[in-house]
């Protein structure tokens, strides 16, 4: 589904366009951008698979994908809401800011603060979640700084650099919902 644009008061939220992507194809293969993803230094696509990616995104019915502006036009990262169940009223957020010379300035926290209104006033779901890597300090303040709390550890649940490390899950309650 196509997400719609949201603005925060230093940030544009707006769907992916074609010209992203030749910044992802960077961000992909930056080792400290990627240190504590998923599936870190992935081989950078070709900018057709990236295209094909975006496409992708834009018919997932249970997600929103959008890129995070400044409002001088400059393009610094992706944020996601994943996993959307509407019968359990759920999602998981994941967020990269990929242009490093904005990571400490308070761009993710004004980011997930604002995903996580746009899941609970628009979506009306009640609850959000996300993960951490237990050595990833950076995402761990974010979302403790907007108010989720980690309620649970998946133990050694990832191998980085051929060593099993643990994540960390957090969640967030929609508190003024009540079904
Ligand atoms: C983790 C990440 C999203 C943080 O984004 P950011 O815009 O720098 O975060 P903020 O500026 O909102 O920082 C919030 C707080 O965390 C602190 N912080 C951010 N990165 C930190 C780090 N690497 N180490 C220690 N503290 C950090 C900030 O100083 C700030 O602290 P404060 O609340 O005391 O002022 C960003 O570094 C990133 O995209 N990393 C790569 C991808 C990633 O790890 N994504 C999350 C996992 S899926």
């Amino acid at each position: 589904m196509k997400s719609p644009i949201l603005e925060t008061e230093h940030y544009l939220i707006r769907p992916f366009k074609e010209s992203d992507a030749e910044l992802w194809q960077k961000w992909d293969v930056d080792e400290a951008v990627q240190e504590h993803m998923p599936e870190p230094m992935n081989e950078s696509q070709d900018i057709a698979g990236q295209y094909a990616y975006i496409k992708e995104c834009e018919a997932d019915e249970e997600g929103r994908y959008w890129s995070i502006e400044t409002k001088t036009g400059e393009t610094i990262g992706t944020v996601a809401l994943t996993d959307i169940n509407e019968y359990h009223k759920i999602a998981e957020i994941g967020i990269v800011i990929g242009d490093k010379t904005w990571w400490g300035k308070g761009a993710a926290t004004e980011v997930v603060r604002a995903i996580v209104d746009y899941a609970f006033d628009t979506l009306g779901l009640m609850r959000v979640s996300a993960e951490a890597e237990a050595g990833n300090i950076g995402i761990a303040k974010v979302l403790e700084g907007v108010g989720f709390t980690q309620d649970g550890l998946f133990v050694s649940a990832r191998v980085k650099k051929g060593v099993r490390i643990n994540v960390k899950h957090y969640g967030i309650m929609n508190r003024q919902s009540t079904s």
